[in-house]
């Protein structure tokens, strides 16, 4: 229960008034009243409102000012006469019951301020906590994102150490093969070995340019995620089967270049798994564009599978879905997953963007 609390009444001038002026009210009434009405509880006002608002001290002196008062009332409205020691008495008693009432209010309000006071400290300790919360999740993840470029880095460099070395290596030695093969035309045996030799080269050549195009697809940073996934998912369509359609919804919007490769690979990972596990004769996925983030949606027509048993820590079948949810919300992000067996699978990943990456 809240009692009024005018402001003025803070100010110890103004509270002492305030309790003088009501004294001096109940003090009148009750001279008015006479004798016979009890009206003990109405002096307790001004004691408890001097109490309250200035202190013990002035409460006490205020005690003895009512138990005065009041036993003044009685001498001048009381017919019969008493012994000095019957007035003196009675005004012991009101005063030592008005002082334990400015007992109990000091007690009450000391409570109250202690109380209002821990609630102050426990609430500042909880605004610093979730602070340091905030700072927290914040520099995690500005830390996911200098591993999410420094991974796109280093995929980058082998990509570009085996295109060099390994690629070129293969079609000096296609080159080679093809010149040995015309000029052993008339041995149809070595010809043969030979012609053999020049398509493991070609099957060669063609792996590591999947391999690099896996481990950094260039095209990415020139012509972004929705070309590229195209790109990818015509290869994806002839290698499975498995129609893929790719749509954007919106305007897009740069991204940093470690979070288009990481996305690429998240989505490639989910295309894979369509097929992979669910069997999927249909994949649409969505790329959409919102102002302050970017959602991808992907649905497939596969088997679907009880997602929350999949992703449990204790049934955990693999590494893509873990890792793609770990990795998405070190960048801020979510990965909502929606499957049941025999309905298909639906997995939505989030991005706030811009994202604090290179
Ligand atoms: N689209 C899907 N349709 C049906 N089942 C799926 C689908 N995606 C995932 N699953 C189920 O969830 C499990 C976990 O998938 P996750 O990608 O994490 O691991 P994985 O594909 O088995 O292994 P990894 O990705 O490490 O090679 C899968 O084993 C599969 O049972
Ligand atoms: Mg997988």
């Amino acid at each position: 229960m809240r009692f009024p609390d005018p402001k003025f009444l803070h100010r110890p001038i103004y509270a002492m008034i305030a309790s003088v002026v009501v004294l001096a009210v109940v003090g009148y009434v009750d001279w008015l009243t006479g004798p016979d009405l009890a009206f003990a509880q109405f002096y307790l006002l001004p004691v408890s409102l001097l109490a309250w608002y200035v202190g013990r001290r002035s409460g006490y002196a205020m005690a003895v000012a009512c138990a005065v008062v009041w036993m003044y009332v009685d001498a001048v409205s009381t017919p019969q006469q008493h012994e000095a020691l019957y007035w003196f008495w009675n005004a012991l008693v009101r005063g030592v019951f008005f002082v334990m009432a400015v007992e109990v209010v000091v007690h009450w309000k000391n409570t109250g301020t202690r109380l209002a006071q821990m609630v102050d400290e426990r609430t500042q300790e909880l605004k610093a906590e979730i602070a340091q919360r905030v700072q927290a999740q914040a520099s995690l993840q500005r830390l996911g994102a200098q591993i999410s470029a420094a991974e796109e880095a280093e995929r980058r460099r082998v990509a570009y150490e085996i295109h060099d070395a390994v690629s070129q290596m293969l079609s000096l030695v296609k080159i080679n093969l093809e010149a040995a093969q015309s000029a052993a035309p008339t041995d149809p045996k070595r010809s043969h070995r030979l012609s053999d030799c020049a398509g493991m080269v070609d099957r060669l050549i063609q792996q590591t340019r999947t391999l690099t195009f896996d481990l950094h697809p260039a095209m990415l940073d020139d012509l972004g995620l929705v070309a590229t996934l195209r790109r990818y998912s015509r290869e994806f369509q002839e290698r499975t089967g498995t129609d893929v359609e790719i749509s954007e919804i919106g305007e897009p919007q740069p991204l940093p270049s470690s979070l288009n490769h990481y996305l690429f690979r998240a989505t490639k990972e989910l295309l894979n798994n369509a097929v992979k596990h669910g069997r999927a004769k249909e994949i649409v996925a969505a790329v959409h564009w919102e102002s302050g983030g970017l959602r991808i949606v992907i649905d497939d027509d596969g088997s679907g599978f009880d997602s929350v048993e999949a992703l449990a820590p204790q049934s955990r079948r693999g590494l893509g879905l873990p890792g793609i949810r770990e990795r998405i919300t070190t960048l801020g992000g979510e990965m909502q997953l929606d499957s049941r067996i025999g309905e298909g699978t639906r997995v939505i990943l989030e991005v706030p963007l811009p994202v604090n990456a290179t």
